[in-house]
């Protein structure tokens, strides 16, 4: 059995003439006419993403049911139709992609039989059925007559216990997918038993989204450089003056509740020391300066990292020997507050390290410099990367844990594998045979 972070994947799986229903995150963002209909997808990343599980099942004979969310509709609503996906699947696979009128239902089962290895079928958006995020058993096994096993490839929605990505798996034999496996590989080697030295770099501006990785980090790496607007908070909770700088109340709460968690390990954190200011209010005639320290004068506010600051997080991170990387070191939209995050990308790309970087904005700075291929791992969840990070248990990861453990007990006890023969470790669907 070939086993990742304990999870069984494709290799371990017959597909061959069975149907695979294919949980992918295909949550893309679509671009719209005036009148608010989507008409195409404004960024593929993730249907590229999931295209080595896509095309190695159709290679491998699979008859293909994929089925994703889209959006947060409430009900069906035509404006978050999955075609606008089927339509850029279908272009990037050169085979067309078939939508079904629906996500569940007598017409779409009788779809799923008249597929051919190598076809695929596409659900329709599965937050139309309101079970879906009830996680209800009926749509989970209403989802199960669609297919024969069941693949998991969508690491992005993991951190959610819905029918599609966690409900259905209980259902049928289940793995994961290539992205999905990569994905807990790439995040294991940052928490578990990391090459050392171990350096985080954490910025962004939400530190409410984010405290549960930085007290990870303070916990388990050896250096954690914090910036972007969520290092403000940590300076007011040491006393500083941050002007009109992003920090809100419970923010300083927030710093302060980690700084005490990690006292006796507060020379791993690392903070600026110094800073690109804006003058609060100077509209397009931006009126900017350079502090040398860290305490902003009222009426001006911080918008990156400082010159001095950034070549001390570049350094932290060529001298380790994993970097994860998550938050922008300021506001890097704007050209003239961009250089922290180009110095912190710069050093991310060169060094010979394990690196991992995630995070929507992260992901798009590294992607900005044209520095995405010298990454590692590019993650392709937020919340699901974060949650992983942070030690909490992802439904979407547990349950194909619990099905490949419970696989394992079968097949090492006294009785006969209901999978297959004696010592036959290749999942195979259940007796109902190919439909
Ligand atoms: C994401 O984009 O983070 C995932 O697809 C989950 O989407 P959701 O936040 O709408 O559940």
């Amino acid at each position: 059995m070939r086993m990742s972070d304990e999870l069984l994947t494709i290799d371990d799986m017959d597909v061959d003439g069975w149907r695979v229903l294919l949980r992918a995150d295909l949550n893309v963002p679509l671009t719209l006419v005036p009148a608010g209909v989507p008409v195409g997808v404004a960024d593929d990343t993730r249907i590229r993403a999931a295209l080595p599980t896509i095309e190695e099942l159709c290679r491998r004979g699979a008859r293909l049911v994929l089925v994703s969310h889209l959006g947060r509709p409430d009900g069906p609503d035509p404006a978050w139709s999955m075609q606008p996906v089927a339509n850029r699947l279908g272009r990037l696979t050169g085979a067309p992609v078939r939508l079904a009128p629906g996500v569940i239902g007598t017409e779409v089962r009788e779809l799923t039989r008249c597929l051919q290895p190598g076809q695929t079928l596409m659900l329709e958006n599965v937050r139309f059925e309101a079970g879906e995020t009830r996680n209800d058993p009926r749509l989970a096994g209403a989802l199960a007559e669609l297919a024969d096993v069941y693949v998991d490839d969508a690491f992005a929605s993991a951190h959610q216990g819905h029918a599609s990505t966690s409900g259905v798996a209980h259902l049928l034999p289940s793995a994961a997918g290539r992205l999905m496996a990569r994905e807990v590989n790439a995040l294991r080697a940052v928490v578990d038993d990391p090459a050392r030295r171990l350096v985080a770099v954490l910025g962004g501006a939400r530190l409410g989204e984010k405290n549960g990785v930085v007290r990870r980090f303070l916990e388990l790496a050896d250096v954690v450089c914090i910036g972007g607007g969520m290092c403000f908070p940590f300076l007011a909770a040491l006393g500083h003056h941050v002007g009109q700088s992003l920090c809100s109340r419970e923010d300083v709460g927030r710093a302060r509740t980690a700084l005490n968690a990690a006292a006796g390990s507060t020379d791993r954190l690392v903070l600026p020391d110094d800073l690109q200011l804006v003058r609060w209010g100077s509209g397009d005639g931006v009126v900017r300066d350079s502090l040398d320290g860290v305490d902003v004068p009222n009426g001006w506010m911080g918008l990156d990292i400082g010159a001095r600051t950034a070549e001390r997080y570049a350094e932290a991170v060529l001298t380790a020997a994993t970097v994860f990387w998550n938050g922008p070191m300021g506001r890097f939209e704007l050209p003239q507050f961009a250089r922290g995050t180009r110095v912190v990308a710069q050093a991310v790309a060169s060094t010979s390290a394990t690196t991992v970087v995630g995070g929507g904005d992260t992901v798009e700075a590294v992607r900005q410099f044209g520095l995405e291929e010298s990454v590692s791992h590019v993650s392709t969840g937020g919340q699901a990367m974060l949650e992983f990070l942070e030690g909490r248990e992802l439904p979407g990861v547990e349950v194909l844990r619990r099905k490949a453990r419970d696989r394992v007990q079968r097949a090492d006890g006294p009785g006969p594998d209901p999978n297959g023969p004696a010592g036959h470790r290749t999942l195979t669907p259940g007796p109902s045979g190919r439909s």
